[in-house]
């Protein structure tokens, strides 16, 4: 999803944050310092601080157009006007795709070894809207770059009311296997409130499409903290989605974004907005309800059955490296982060520069491994599987790294809000982890991985990623 792919993760960050809130994802970011890293490092890339070394396989493939533009949505789109049902003859959307084959024609590949794409992920924009035959050639155009995996994760975001059962079949039979459908809320007066294009009749619509035509893996994306919204709304809303029984769920807080309309209308934290106390209770029921109904919590916003989670995600929260494509898209090359323009006739420009060779978008800086290493742990630390202690040892970051991350996450541990565990992956309990730090022995050789607890350190997270990154820069 395209959340990922143009909001800082560095901006999500609020370091002076009073009250518990939970930022919402934000993954193949364009940061304001594209951070690189050393090249001598030793490559173990199984270590996430070197992932990002491997050859990329996954891509990101931005399609911009909406009906109209929700009002939360700070996205790079194109809004097509509400009554476009039609697009098959749009013009604008043709002459779209054609330039990003051209983008992607004229991406520079590192090696002519480079292995095939394992996933592909269009976001949007509203990538439903486009015609599958021209999602056929964007696919065509990737399989003859890049290769593509026989059994590559394909993902589509989908808004209801934008597809029937017809173009759902024909995005299958195109190689399309999993579905993020955009619901965000049961309720008629908050979708209405949202300036969403549909309304929950197209909902149910969706549902049954997604039903009939068998399709097995998908995901449902919902929003907490919307203006009037009540707790019994989300609980409804809640109990609805595990009864459509997704594979996979993504529940984001509220962004109330400048320049949105929700920007001009509301201040985070004041009525109509719920206070940041009871957005903190709506994180909670979800990750209640959705784990007492099988779904593992596998990263601060993303919910998966076993074996459901996001493939072209997990690429993100590894720090491996993935090409993206098109308007405003980010993509993440050799450690390096660079965002596309988000106006048309800008990145019609940037393509024709990248074809005429005028585009220097893999310059060799050397940027500190400890970017590198901030990245890591924001990234980690917003997954269960949490950070791995072991590939800070390394003396890019001296060896005090990880002795000083545990003092100043120890009243954390006391807490519940992080938990700490030994290479068998069993949690120690505060008391042994308060005399393992008080003994004087190496605190690196009992704690293996830091992770922070569900729901309360996840709703702590940005706080506790910055002393994380005080521990790092101190
Ligand atoms: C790229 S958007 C999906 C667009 C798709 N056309 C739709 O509206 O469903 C991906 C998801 O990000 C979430 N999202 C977008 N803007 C947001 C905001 N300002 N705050 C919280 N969630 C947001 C929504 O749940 C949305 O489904």
């Amino acid at each position: 999803m395209l959340r990922s792919t143009f909001t800082p993760i560095l901006s999500t960050i609020r370091s002076n944050s009073k009250i518990p809130k939970v930022s919402f994802p934000v993954f193949n970011a364009s940061l304001q310092t594209p951070p690189t890293v050393r090249r001598n490092a030793s490559p173990d890339q199984s270590s996430p601080l070197l992932a990002y070394q491997s050859p990329p396989t996954s891509a990101y493939v931005h399609l911009p157009f909406c009906r109209k533009r929700c009002h939360y949505c700070d996205f790079p789109i194109v809004a097509l006007g509400s009554s476009s049902h039609q697009t098959q003859d749009d013009p604008r959307i043709f002459n779209y795709i054609q330039l990003l084959c051209r983008e992607i024609e004229a991406t520079k590949t590192e090696s002519i070894n480079n292995p095939p794409l394992e996933t592909v992920f269009f976001g949007g924009g509203t990538p439903s809207l486009v015609p599958p035959e021209l999602v056929s050639s964007i696919l065509e155009t990737l399989r003859l770059k890049f290769g593509l995996c026989s059994d590559a994760e394909i993902s589509i975001e989908m808004d209801p009311g934008t597809f029937d059962a017809r173009k759902m079949i024909e995005l299958l039979k195109l190689g399309v296997n999993r579905v993020s459908l955009g619901v965000q809320a049961f309720q008629e007066e908050l979708l209405r409130a949202c300036g969403r294009a549909h309304g929950i009749d197209e909902v149910y619509e969706a549902l049954e499409i997604i039903n009939s035509c068998g399709v097995e893996n998908w995901s449902m994306d919902l929003i907490s903290s919307l203006p009037n919204q009540t707790l019994e709304m989300w609980e409804e809303s809640l109990g609805l989605t595990v009864k459509a029984q997704p594979t996979h769920v993504s529940v984001y807080d509220l962004q109330v974004e400048q320049g949105t309309k929700f920007g001009v209308l509301y201040t985070p934290g004041e009525f109509p907005l719920p206070s940041e106390t009871q957005s903190a209770e709506y994180y909670r029921m979800a990750s209640k309800t959705l784990s007492n109904a099988g779904y593992n919590h596998y990263e601060i916003s993303s919910y998966g059955k076993s074996g459901y989670e996001c493939k072209h995600n997990l690429t993100y929260w590894q720090n491996r490296s993935f090409y993206a494509f098109g308007l405003g898209s980010a993509s993440y090359l050799d450690g390096t982060r660079f965002s596309r323009p988000r106006k048309m006739k800008e990145y019609m420009s940037y393509v024709h520069n990248l074809e005429n060779a005028m585009v220097d978008n893999d310059v060799d800086s050397h940027v500190d491994a400890k970017d590198m290493a901030m990245d890591v742990v924001m990234l980690s630390l917003r997954t269960c599987r949490g950070l791995n202690l072991k590939c800070f040892r390394s003396e890019a970051f001296g060896s005090s790294f990880v002795p000083s991350l545990c003092k100043a996450f120890r009243p954390y541990v006391k807490s519940g809000h992080v938990v700490c565990l030994d290479d068998q992956r069993r949690a120690l309990t505060a008391d042994e982890f308060d005399s393992v730090l008080s003994s004087g022995h190496e605190i690196e050789e009992v704690v293996a991985f830091i992770r922070l607890s569900d729901p309360d350190g996840f709703l702590l997270s940005n706080e506790l990623i910055s002393i994380a990154f005080a521990a790092i820069s101190p």
